[in-house]
């Protein structure tokens, strides 16, 4: 079952508790009908990741990933030959009156494939295709880049002893990146591009009540209306929206039902993870230039008069 529309799409997207904008769901929606990569950017804890999750559990397919790092190589994203299972197959055939190519042809056959994700994600045999996230594709090298564009190009591979293999479906592929380098252009036309921003207030309410669905209404506003003005400051990391769940199942957990400048400096482990900026949001706390309660009453007289 592919989406029918882009309602459909963020209908479905919802029912997997994942907010889309009607933008986003678009993009989803093109990248599907069109069978074209999806690459989606931005921050840290935007809901990246998370968007390759939702699209597998609503396209009721399997989701195979591939973590990018530095130095990540073809090998490990493509496959391996089994050499522990070839060389006990050669000592088993010690003996044996097989023609060293013929032997060859046993060691060098699928059997003996370890397949990584990409060749899983080509080779996959079930009805509807895989999701195939390749993510924090800007931690790998460029060179690894180059080589994910050939495969986004053809969808198909050769491995020399057993030939080419071909995708029968093309799988439903998202890239995400965090953007630490920027990422060729040839890569970038091969996808449609979407960049996700910080949530707007209206969005994080939304997908914390989605997600953390025992926040009472009153503390969930002020955790979005905390994280908006949070994020206008100057921080080396921005607290994204994993850290606004986390933080709100914290204050759940101590039974807080409204923030406090106490409570927010006992929890900003939860929403700071460098010590920089939790010493800087302490000072601010402390010294008063943020004054906490201020600043959440007029952010939510603005909002909510
Ligand atoms: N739009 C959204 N709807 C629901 N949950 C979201 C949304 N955006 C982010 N999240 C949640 O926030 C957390 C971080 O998202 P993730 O996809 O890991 O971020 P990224 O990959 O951009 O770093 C996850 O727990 C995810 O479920
Ligand atoms: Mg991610």
């Amino acid at each position: 079952m592919v989406f029918s529309s882009i309602e459909k799409v963020q209908d479905n997207l919802k029912a997997h508790r994942y907010i889309a904008d009607r933008s986003l769901a678009t993009v989803i929606y093109l990248a599907v009908s069109l069978g074209k990569p999806l690459l989606l950017e931005g921050e840290a804890g935007v809901g990246k990741t998370d968007v390759a999750k939702v699209m597998s559990a609503a396209l009721d397919t399997r989701l195979i990933r591939l973590q990018c790092y530095e130095g990540l190589d073809v090998n490990t994203a493509l496959y391996e030959w089994n050499y522990p299972k070839q060389v006990l197959r050669i000592r088993l055939e010690e003996g044996a009156q097989r023609s060293k190519e013929d032997l060859g042809n046993i060691i060098f056959s699928e059997d003996y494939l370890i397949r990584r994700p990409l060749l899983e994600a080509l080779q996959s045999d079930q009805d509807q295709p895989p999701v195939l996230l390749i993510d924090e594709i800007d931690r790998s090298d460029e060179e690894f880049e180059a080589f994910l564009l050939e495969i986004l190009s053809d969808f198909q591979i050769t491995i020399p002893e057993i030939g080419t293999i071909r995708a029968k479906h093309r799988p439903y592929v998202v890239l995400t990146s965090n953007r630490t380098r920027e990422l060729h252009d040839a890569l970038k036309r091969r996808c449609l591009y979407h960049w996700i921003d910080y949530p707007t207030f209206e969005k994080e309410y939304q997908i914390l009540v989605a997600k953390v669905p025992q926040v009472r209404e009153v503390l969930a506003r002020q955790i979005c209306g905390f994280m908006q003005v949070v994020r206008k400051m100057d921080f080396y990391k921005k607290p994204g929206i994993a850290e606004t769940l986390d933080w709100a199942s914290a204050l759940i957990v101590l039974h807080k039902d409204e923030l406090d400048g106490d409570v927010v400096q006992e929890t900003l482990g939860c929403i700071f993870k460098y010590r920089e900026d939790i010493s800087k949001m302490e000072a601010e706390i402390m010294g008063k230039k943020i004054d906490l309660e201020k600043v959440l009453e007029d952010y939510l007289a603005r909002h909510f008069g």
